[in-house]
C-alpha cells in the first residue's frame, strides 16, 4: 500500500461555502462532457452550502444528471428514480432533481409521469439551478429550465473536481452535425466555442493545481472555432493546441471527440510537432458501409475514412485509434454488417465502443424503415464484439516489452499494492514500482502482460519520477514497435 496516496476526497475549487448541514446527492449517467457538467453541479451545490452525500438516503436534494443518447441509459435512470421517489415518500421535504440531456428532451412530459420530480434542468441551464430550487421552495410547483443554447458556459461555475492529476476542460458545447441517428443536436444545440484565452486561462488555473494532463471536451472538437460569429479567436482546432502546449506545467494533451470529416491537414501536423499532444485518437467511424454512412449523414465514406487513418498513421508515429460502432441501423443488411467487420479488421483499431441503434425521438433515423431483428442484432454484436477485442489484444501485444512512459492517476483498482496509470496512448498500464511514485508523476514501464482492455509490468528501481519542482526532461517518444 502506498501512504503516498489520497486519492478521490473531492476538493472543493473557487466555492465559497457556508455550512448549512444540508447534504445532496448525485448521479451521473452518460459522457464525459456530463460528468463535467456535474463537477458544476455539485460547485454551485456546494457554494449553495450543501455538502455531498455518497448514498441517496443521506441527501436533501437528490440529483440525476442524465444521457439521452441510447434507450438503455432512460431505463437505467428510471431504475434509480424509483428509489428517489421511495426516499422522497420518507421524508417529504427531500427535492428530486433531474439534470442534463434526459431532462431537455422530455420536459413537460417527463413532470408528466414522474409528479415526484420537483425541477428539471437541461444541460444549457445548469446556472438556473440554485434559482430552481429557490423558486421550487417557495411555489411547492414543479420548475423547468430549458435554453436552447448556452447564455453562459457551465465552464463559468464554480467547480469541484476530484483533486489528481487529470481535468476536463470544455472547449465547446453542442453539436450542428445532425448525424440522422443522433439527438445531441437537440439537446445540447448548435456548436459554440469558447473564447480560447479563457480555455488557456483555465488551463493555467489547472496546472496551478497541479494537473498535469487536460482532456479537451466538445462533441466535434475539431470544428472548435469555426461555426459563424465564433468567439474562439482565429486559428480554429490547431491553434488552440498550439497555444494550450505553451502552458508550464502540462505535459498531455487529449481531446475528444474527433469527427472524421474535420479532420484537417493542420491538424494532423499540429498533433505531429506538438510534444504535449499525445498519440491518441477517438475517432468515430460508425459503419464500414457507404450505403449506411450515407443513411446516416456522416459526410465521409469508407474510402475517405481509410485514407484519413493511413495519413494519420504516416504522420505521427505510434499512433492509437479508437471509434465508436453502431450496428443494426435501419435497413442494415448482412453485407452492411461485413463491411463494418471488414473496415475494423483494415484499420485495426486499438479499442472500440459497440452499441446497437436505439431510435431516439426527433431524429431523422427513427422514421427510416427497415427495424432489425433483435436476434440477428446480437448475433452482429456478439461477431463485431469478438473482433474488435481480438485487434485491441493484438494492439495491445505489440507493447510487451517495450518501456512506456506512464502518467501516475492513482492505486490499482484490481491490487491495492499495485498502480495504475496511462500511457500516451490511453491504454490502462497496471503496474509495481520501487520507491515512491505519487499521482502526477511521469515514470517509464516495462510492459510485460498485455490484454484486450489493459497492460501490465514493472518500473523499473529507482524510478525516476518527473516532479513539478524538478525541471522538465526532453521528451522522449514510447518506443513502441512499429512506432517509428
Ligand atoms: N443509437 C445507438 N448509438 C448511438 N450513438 C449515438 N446515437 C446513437 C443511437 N441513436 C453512439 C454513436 C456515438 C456514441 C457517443 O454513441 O456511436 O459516437
Ligand atoms: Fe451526434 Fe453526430 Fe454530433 Fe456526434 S457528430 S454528437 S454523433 S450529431
Amino acid at each position: 500500500m502506498h501512504p503516498a496516496f489520497r486519492l478521490g476526497s473531492p476538493r472543493a475549487m473557487h466555492v465559497h461555502t457556508h455550512r448549512t448541514g444540508r447534504t445532496y446527492y448525485l448521479r451521473t449517467f452518460g459522457c464525459q462532457m456530463n460528468e463535467h457538467d456535474s463537477e458544476r453541479i455539485s460547485g454551485l451545490m456546494q457554494g449553495l452550502g450543501y455538502e455531498p452525500a455518497d448514498t441517496p438516503d443521506r441527501g436533501d436534494v437528490l440529483l440525476y444528471n442524465t444521457c439521452s443518447i441510447r434507450e438503455k441509459a432512460d431505463t437505467r435512470l428510471i431504475g434509480h428514480l424509483g428509489h428517489a421517489r421511495r426516499l422522497k415518500a420518507d421524508d417529504p421535504r427531500r427535492l428530486v432533481v433531474v439534470a442534463g440531456c434526459l431532462a431537455q428532451s422530455r420536459q413537460a412530459a417527463f413532470f408528466r409521469e414522474h409528479p415526484y420530480v420537483d425541477v428539471l434542468v437541461g444541460p444549457q441551464s445548469l446556472h438556473l439551478l440554485p434559482a430552481l430550487l429557490d423558486e421550487r421552495v417557495s411555489t411547492g410547483r414543479q420548475v423547468g429550465a430549458f435554453d436552447e443554447s448556452t447564455s453562459m458556459w457551465s465552464a463559468e461555475l464554480p467547480r469541484v473536481r476530484q483533486s489528481g492529476p487529470l481535468a476536463w476542460i470544455q472547449i465547446m458545447t453542442g453539436c450542428s452535425n445532425y448525424c440522422s441517428y443522433c439527438i445531441v443536436p437537440y439537446v445540447r444545440g448548435p456548436e459554440a466555442s469558447r473564447p480560447r484565452n479563457e480555455v488557456v486561462e483555465e488551463t493555467r488555473e489547472l496546472a496551478r493545481q497541479g494537473v498535469r494532463e487536460v482532456t479537451l471536451l466538445g462533441q466535434n472538437v475539431n470544428a472548435y472555432g469555426l461555426e459563424p460569429a465564433s468567439r474562439a479567436g482565429g486559428g480554429g482546432f490547431p491553434a488552440l493546441l498550439e497555444a494550450l502546449s505553451g502552458v508550464a506545467g502540462i505535459e498531455r494533451i487529449r481531446f475528444m471527440t474527433s469527427h472524421p470529416k474535420d479532420v484537417s491537414p493542420a491538424l494532423i501536423e499540429t498533433m505531429a510537432g506538438l510534444r504535449q499532444v499525445c498519440e491518441h485518437l477517438h475517432l468515430p467511424v460508425q459503419s464500414g458501409s457507404d450505403r449506411i454512412l450515407h443513411l446516416m449523414k456522416r459526410g465521409y465514406d469508407r474510402a475517405a475514412y481509410l485514407d484519413l487513418v493511413n495519413r494519420l498513421r504516416a504522420a505521427i508515429p505510434g499512433l492509437a485509434l479508437t471509434t465508436d460502432l453502431i450496428i443494426g441501423f435501419p435497413s442494415e443488411t448482412e453485407r452492411d454488417f461485413e463491411e463494418t467487420v471488414g473496415l475494423v479488421e483494415t484499420v485495426g483499431f486499438d479499442g472500440a465502443f459497440t452499441f446497437q441503434y436505439s431510435p431516439r425521438s426527433r431524429t431523422a433515423a427513427a422514421e427510416l424503415p427497415g427495424r432489425i431483428d433483435p436476434e440477428v442484432l446480437e448475433v452482429r454484436m456478439r461477431r463485431l464484439v469478438e473482433t474488435t477485442q481480438r485487434l485491441g489484444a493484438d494492439r495491445n501485444a505489440l507493447l510487451v516489452d517495450a518501456e512506456v512512459e506512464v502518467l501516475v492517476e492513482g492505486r490499482s483498482r484490481r491490487d491495492p499494492d499495485a498502480l495504475m496509470g496511462r500511457t500516451r496512448t490511453h491504454k490502462v498500464v497496471n503496474f509495481s514500482a520501487v520507491g515512491i511514485v505519487l499521482p502526477g508523476d511521469l515514470v517509464e514501464v516495462r510492459i510485460e502482460r498485455a490484454s484486450s482492455t489493459s497492460l501490465s509490468g514493472t518500473a523499473p528501481a529507482p524510478s525516476t519520477p518527473v516532479r513539478e519542482s524538478a525541471p522538465v526532461p526532453e521528451w522522449v517518444p514510447a518506443s513502441e514497435p512499429g512506432a517509428q
